[in-house]
């Protein structure tokens, strides 16, 4: 079997870690000895052993002079677990296939010239691509520090995301809202506005059976969240942040009684900050957000520059209303040559609806 065909069992594994091991990336090893496959692992949580230790410690026989396939390059520091080089070099491997680089500054092929420098063969690029687009989130996080954005709304095809009175349960299908439910599992962070908060009393947690719930974050300028609200009252199943603008530390003490992280922050515009809220977020090692308006909040986003990719979901159905939202509001642009720009979009059929998902070309509209 070819190189690539090892590879992709590689990815494959490292897909089970998915939504388990952030802020770290998904990756996936395979030991290949004489043509047979001797052991396979993948990162599994999030400061657990990494893909290549598991994989070694899986082999059914000795993994001398072996070849090792690992989706991205192995690591060379010590961080919650000594250096992968070191578990390679001790077992014997002698040839290791790599997906593709680690942007990690504490890497960046120091991992492969290590390898090297010991007389191990290594082979690069192997099904790179797909490498990289397993871990789009990582990558942004590990060079940015702050969490990547994807700004996810329901609507119809006449482009709305509620009637005129402000419902919007449900625009979509089941197919649609169960891919919502995996990108929930997927994503560390779901930020709404406290609009939404007002108008739905969202839960915002994961509904899979064996899913994991995001952080819930509310951009709440000036503390209007009801202690009532289902984001506060479930505290102890999902932890909730509320981002605000308030330095008042009476109005913020009964969310912090009821087990709310308050968050204040600097103020732009009479809203608060959402790069320093991103960069707030970052240090909190929330390396992804899944953005879920609405239509105020999604225009600041965009404005502000934070968001990384737009996922549109579009049921066949019309609501109409001059007053009913669109899923970005806020001014808007003039100019049709000011408009964001995105990305050539994916399509994806889902039951009745269709998804379109695009990487935001060009964001922030500021100067
Ligand atoms: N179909 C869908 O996918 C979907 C998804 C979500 C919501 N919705 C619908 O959308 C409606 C709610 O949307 P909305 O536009 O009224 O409210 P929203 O965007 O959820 O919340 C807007 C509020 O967020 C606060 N905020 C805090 N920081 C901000 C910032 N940096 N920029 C902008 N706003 C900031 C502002 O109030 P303060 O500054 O005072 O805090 C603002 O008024 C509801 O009808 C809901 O059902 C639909």
């Amino acid at each position: 079997m070819s190189d690539e065909t090892y590879m992709k069992m590689a990815l494959e594994c490292a897909q089970k870690g998915c939504g388990w091991v952030n802020p770290n990336p998904m990756v996936g090893a395979v030991v290949v000895k004489d043509g047979r496959v001797i052991g396979m692992g993948y990162h599994q949580r999030y400061g657990e052993l990494h893909a290549e230790r598991n994989a070694l410690a899986a082999c059914t026989e000795s993994p001398q002079n072996a070849t090792m396939y690992v989706t991205l390059e192995p690591c060379c520091h010590y961080g919650k677990t000594p250096p992968c080089t070191e578990a390679i070099l001790k077992s014997g491997v002698r040839r290791v296939v790599v997906g593709t680089v680690d942007p990690n500054p504490l890497v960046a092929g120091k991992g492969i010239q290590v390898l090297r420098q010991h007389g191990i063969e290594v082979t690069e690029g192997v099904l790179r691509e797909a490498c990289d687009a397993l871990n789009v989130v990582f990558f942004h996080f590990i060079q940015t520090r702050m969490p990547y954005v994807l700004m996810k709304y329901a609507m119809t095809m006449d482009g709305k995301i509620a009637t005129r009175s402000g419902q919007s349960k449900w625009i979509t299908g089941e197919t649609s809202r169960r891919h919502v439910q995996e990108d929930r599992h997927r994503y560390s962070g779901i930020m709404v506005g406290i609009g939404t908060i007002l108008a739905d009393d969202p839960l915002l947690t994961c509904r899979l059976p064996d899913g994991r719930n995001p952080v819930r974050i509310v951009c709440d300028s000036r503390l209007r969240t009801p202690l009532s609200a289902r984001v506060v009252q479930t505290v102890g199943k999902a932890a909730t942040i509320l981002a605000t603008c308030l330095q008042d530390e009476a109005l913020a003490r009964p969310y912090r009684d009821a087990g709310c992280d308050v968050l204040t922050l600097p103020s732009k515009d009479g809203h608060v900050d959402l790069r320093k809220l991103m960069t707030a977020l970052g240090k909190k090692e929330i390396d992804s957000v899944l953005l879920e308006g609405g239509s105020v909040l999604n225009w600041s986003a965009l404005q502000s520059g934070v968001v990384n990719k737009v996922q549109a979901y579009v049921a066949p159905k019309l609501f109409g209303g001059a007053d009913a939202k669109s899923p970005v509001g806020g001014i808007g642009v003039e100019d049709p040559k000011k408009a964001f720009r995105l990305a050539p979009p994916q399509v994806t059929r889902l039951g009745e609806d269709i998804l379109l998902e695009s990487e935001v070309l060009t964001c922030s509209q500021e100067s």
